[in-house]
This record gives C-alpha cells, sequence and structure tokens, in this order.
C-alpha cells in the first residue's frame, strides 16, 4: 500500500517553491555547493514576510498580559541543561536502516506514508512489527530494512581549543526561559503568572527533513513560557471574555476520521475537563490565526495527542493544525503545551539551584503552559494558503498587515518627470511603509510581478498626476482602481492595511480593465 497521491499538492508545492526561489522569498542555503536538506535561507522578501509574521506574534501574545516580556538568548547550551531537561534520554526519533544501501530513515513516517495510518507514540518494537508484518522494504533500494532503534535528534559541539566541553545546540527555545527563570522572577518582584517568550533559532538533527521547507534542521521558534501556580489552573483572569468562544478541536479519539468538534471554552472545560487556563490560552492562540493571521477558520484545527503521542513533558497537549493542500491536509505548525514542573523541577535536581517560589505562605515549582509556534512552517502556511491561481494571473493575497512589500509605485513612462514625481512619492511612503519602485516593463506587467509577490496596493503615477497631485491606487485582489489625492495617500493606505476602510471609499473610481499581458 501507498500513501494517496496528490497531484495538486505537489503540483502547488513546485509552484511555489519557484516563485519562492525565484522572487526572493527563500532557497535552499548554501545553494551554490549543492545545499543539504533541512537548511535554507531567506531572501528579501521572504525575511520580511518572516518579521512581519514574527512581530504580529510580538505584539499579539506580549500584549495578553502586563508580566509577559521577551528575552534573548545563547542557542550552544551545556551538556547538563539537557541533562536537566531530559533531552538526552528521550529527545530521540525511530529510525531505520537499509540493510543494503544503509540509507536511513524516520520509521513512523516511513510506515505513515506507506499505509497512511498514524503510528505516533509507538515503541520500537512495535514499529518493527508493523513494518515486518506488512513487508515494508528500502524505498530507495528495495531491500530489507533493520529493526528500528532511537536516534537522539540533539547537534553535538566540541568547545574549546582542545574540544573537551561537550555542548548542544538547543533543540528548542523554550529551555532559555526555564534557566532564566531565577533572574527574571526576581527582576520582575517575584510575582506569577509571569511569561518569558523567546523568538530563536533550533536545531535538531532531523533523520528525513524531506517535506521541503517543512521539516527542518535549523529553523526558528517563537515560544512563550506561562509560569504559574498549579492551584490556579482552573482560573483565567478574563475568562468572561472567551467562554462562550467556540474552539474547532480534533480530539485524540476522532483522529483518524479527522471529525472537527466545535465546541465553546466553557464546555471544553465542564466537559472535557480541560483546564479554564489552558482552554483561555487555546481560544487566544486560535484568534491570533482566525482574527491577526487571517486563516479561513475552516483551516485551522486543534488536535489533541494522546498519552502515547504528546512530547516527554508534557501533561495536556494539543497541536494546532493548518490544512495545506501542499502537505495534504492538516500539518502541525504550533502547539499548547502543559508542561508541568517537569523542566524546572528537573534544572532545579540537576544545577542545585533552588527554581521554587514563596508565594505568601506557599513553597512551590512554579508550573508551566507553553505557547510554543515553528515560525519557518507558519511561513510556509502562509504561502500555502494564501497562494490563488486566477486565469491571467497568480497571487499570494496575504493580508496586508503581514505583506513582505505594503505599496508598489509605477511610474507610467521613464520621461517628462514623472520618474521625479514618482521618486518623491516613494521617498515620502517609504518613511511609513514598505515601498517598492517598479519601472520597467508595461503597466499590466508590472502589477502581475507585485501581485505574484503579494503587494496589496499599486501607485501608478501618470500625466493627470502632473497637473491635479492625484495617483491611481490599484487594489490586488479585486482590481479595482481608484483616484486619490498624493496628499492623502498615507492615512488612506493606513486605514486599508488595518481594515478601517473599503477599498471602494479611498477614492474615486476609476473605470479600468486590465490588459492580458
Ligand atoms: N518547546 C516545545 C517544542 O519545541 P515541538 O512540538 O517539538 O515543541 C514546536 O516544536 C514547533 O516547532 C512545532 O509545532 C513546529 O511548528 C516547529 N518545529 C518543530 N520541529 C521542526 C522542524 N524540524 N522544522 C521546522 N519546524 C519545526
Amino acid at each position: 500500500m501507498t500513501a494517496k497521491p496528490n497531484p495538486k499538492g505537489s503540483n502547488k508545492t513546485e509552484i511555489i517553491m519557484t516563485i519562492a526561489s525565484k522572487r526572493g522569498f527563500f532557497y535552499p542555503s548554501a545553494e551554490i555547493y549543492g545545499a543539504k536538506a533541512g537548511f535554507w535561507t531567506y531572501g528579501h522578501l521572504g525575511t520580511r514576510l518572516k518579521h512581519s509574521w514574527e512581530n504580529t506574534w510580538r505584539n499579539y501574545f506580549l500584549s495578553l498580559n502586563k508580566s509577559y516580556f521577551e528575552i534573548d538568548d545563547c542557542n550552544i547550551m551545556p551538556k547538563k541543561v539537557f541533562e536537566g531537561s531530559g533531552h538526552l534520554k528521550h529527545f530521540n526519533d525511530p529510525l531505520t536502516e537499509c540493510e543494503k544501501c544503509h540509507f536511513r530513515f524516520r520509521a513512523d513516517q516511513l510506515i505513515e506514508d506507506a499505509l497512511n495510518t498514524n503510528v505516533g507514540g509507538l515503541d520500537e518494537t512495535a514499529l518493527t512489527k508493523i513494518m515486518e508484518d506488512n513487508k515494508l522494504i528500502c524505498p530507495k533500494c528495495g531491500s530489507k530494512l533493520l529493526p528500528v532503534k532511537w536516534f537522539n535528534m540533539m547537534f553535538e559541539l566540541k568547545v574549546g581549543a582542545t574540544g573537551e566541553d561537550i555542548m548542544y545546540l538547543r533543540p528548542e527555545s523554550a529551555q532559555s526561559p526555564y534557566l532564566a527563570f531565577k533572574r527574571e522572577f526576581e527582576a520582575l518582584r517575584k510575582k506569577i503568572p509571569f511569561g518569558l517568550a523567546v523568538i530563536g533559532k533550533a536545531f535538531r538533527n532531523e533523520i528525513s527533513p524531506r517535506q521541503g521547507f517543512f521539516r527542518l534542521r535549523e529553523f526558528t521558534q517563537a515560544e512563550l513560557q506561562i509560569f504559574f501556580d498549579p492551584d490556579k489552573i482552573n482560573e483565567a483572569d478574563n475568562w468572561d471574555f472567551v467562554k462562550a468562544y467556540k474552539l474547532r478541536l480534533c480530539l485524540a479519539k476522532d483522529v483518524n476520521e479527522g471529525k472537527i468538534t466545535e465546541i465553546t471554552c466553557e464546555e471544553a472545560n465542564k466537559e472535557l475537563k480541560i483546564p479554564k487556563f489552558y482552554a483561555y490560552n487555546m481560544a487566544k492562540v486560535q484568534q491570533f490565526y482566525l482574527n491577526k493571521l487571517g486563516i479561513p477558520e475552516a483551516k485551522l484545527r486543534f488536535r489533541e495527542l494522546d498519552e502515547k503521542e504528546r512530547a516527554f513533558y508534557n501533561k495536556l497537549h494539543f497541536d494546532i493544525e493548518l490544512d495545506m493542500d501542499t502537505l495534504g491536509g492538516f500539518k502541525e505548525v504550533a502547539g499548547v503545551h502543559y508542561r508541568t514542573n517537569h523542566d524546572l523541577g528537573g534544572h532545579q535536581e540537576h544545577s542545585k539551584e533552588k527554581l521554587e517560589v514563596v508565594i505568601g505562605d506557599k513553597r512551590f515549582i512554579p508550573h508551566v503552559l507553553e505557547l510554543s509556534f515553528g515560525v519557518d512552517r507558519n511561513v510556509w502556511a502562509l504561502m500555502d494558503i494564501f497562494y490563488r491561481e486566477e486565469p491571467e494571473r497568480t497571487l499570494f493575497t496575504f493580508p496586508a498587515a503581514i505583506s513582505p512589500i505594503d505599496i508598489a509605485v509605477f511610474p507610467l513612462v521613464n520621461k517628462d518627470n514623472i520618474p521625479e514625481v514618482s521618486a518623491e512619492i516613494y521617498e515620502r511612503l517609504g518613511k511609513e511603509f514598505k515601498v517598492f519602485m517598479d519601472d520597467s516593463a508595461s503597466i499590466g506587467r508590472r502589477y502581475r510581478r507585485q501581485d505574484e509577490v503579494g503587494t496589496p496596493y499599486g501607485i501608478t503615477v501618470d500625466y493627470d498626476s502632473l497637473n491635479d497631485n492625484t495617483v491611481t491606487l490599484r487594489d490586488r485582489d479585486s482590481m479595482k482602481q481608484v483616484r486619490v489625492k498624493v496628499d492623502d495617500l498615507i492615512p488612506t493606505i493606513k486605514k486599508l492595511i488595518a481594515k478601517e476602510l473599503e477599498f471602494e471609499k479611498a477614492g474615486k473610481a476609476v473605470v479600468a480593465k486590465e490588459k492580458k499581458e
């Protein structure tokens, strides 16, 4: 048996990959030397898209509570950190190797691809048995596969001139707030809950980083660790604002059918026993995707991971999955993790440093609720979900607030003072927005080029502009055009980006039919 073919998805993947590399979103790192799988460079547009996502995340999650802050830390950490966190022992993936060609595969993925079934959480004996029972062979050369064993995914480094210090590249940004906990708790006047966020690199020696841009060996995470009193897990300050809000859940028992249960936070708390603090944060994560990133509701679900599937540090674990054509359905982009006192407890034990707190007359190790996002996966999801094909063009319908370019300026011709007026407008807008000047080829072709990278607004400077100081403003999605005074451009575009103004009301309508190029 093989996995279902997905021609629509693979075709779309190729198209997006081509646009991404040709237009400067991303491309394989060290490409001129023959790139290594799992390492990517963000080009000039991709860097902007990534930063837009990160800034949207930062502004949104750090403003959920006055006591949430961001820190920045090293990527390389001592071995003892990962003894304390448990990664040295538990951060393993199941590996199988071909007896003949010695190619190595991630066993669970190999089985899932071949049998189209979920085997997450099974141990090495169970995985080996499934491979044997189903006579699975090496996808490369057709030979026998060896029994499954565990492979630790951390990158080890030898540090110092003699190389005797063994250190590791951090496999998750999360460890940084745990290591900083004591200092920040004291600096922040010994109150909980408080939160420490990191937007930074993580490194994993993935066995088969084959899903293009999705499974990387070096990637960025945006994670918020919220330290709280475990006795208050069933309390949430702003519960009244979310209790009637409906979450889209795919419960562990429904994963195979993919059934989605829409349930209010109140019902999730009463019927599914999801604690209020956890449900509140799920609501905030869902609202981030729907309201801030403009992801269509039907494309999002929370998938519950059962005891066998969830990470070794989690007691309650829902992944956020987005439905992507390029990946054949719902795939994980983030997670809400109840990590208990696993990490602070482990670090207290291994470092011998007291990490418990005293609040009132209670002494305890705070528990952690983690909101964990893979930035690169989210960038890919934006490219997948907002890609659109129309008979005359391809475009990314990114929400204006996250597009890599806000506005493109097009001088109609390169003479008669039009370039000079365009340059002035470009300078003025450049103080407030990300602006791009495109002065070559026909206007229609220039529109298409900007549509292809998702630029929401275009401004054409023409002969009328010289007389009446107005320009044509074009909307990417509807291709409608209005005439706007140059002096009104900045406030008008600000309102459009903030969705406070409908495009048709932004100026005097222009009847324009775009020519096919
Ligand atoms: N601190 C918790 C943690 O790291 P995780 O589920 O292993 O949990 C969190 O990772 C997120 O990081 C995932 O939801 C995913 O978006 C991203 N991620 C994990 N491994 C990745 C990889 N190899 N390449 C790209 N993103 C990855």
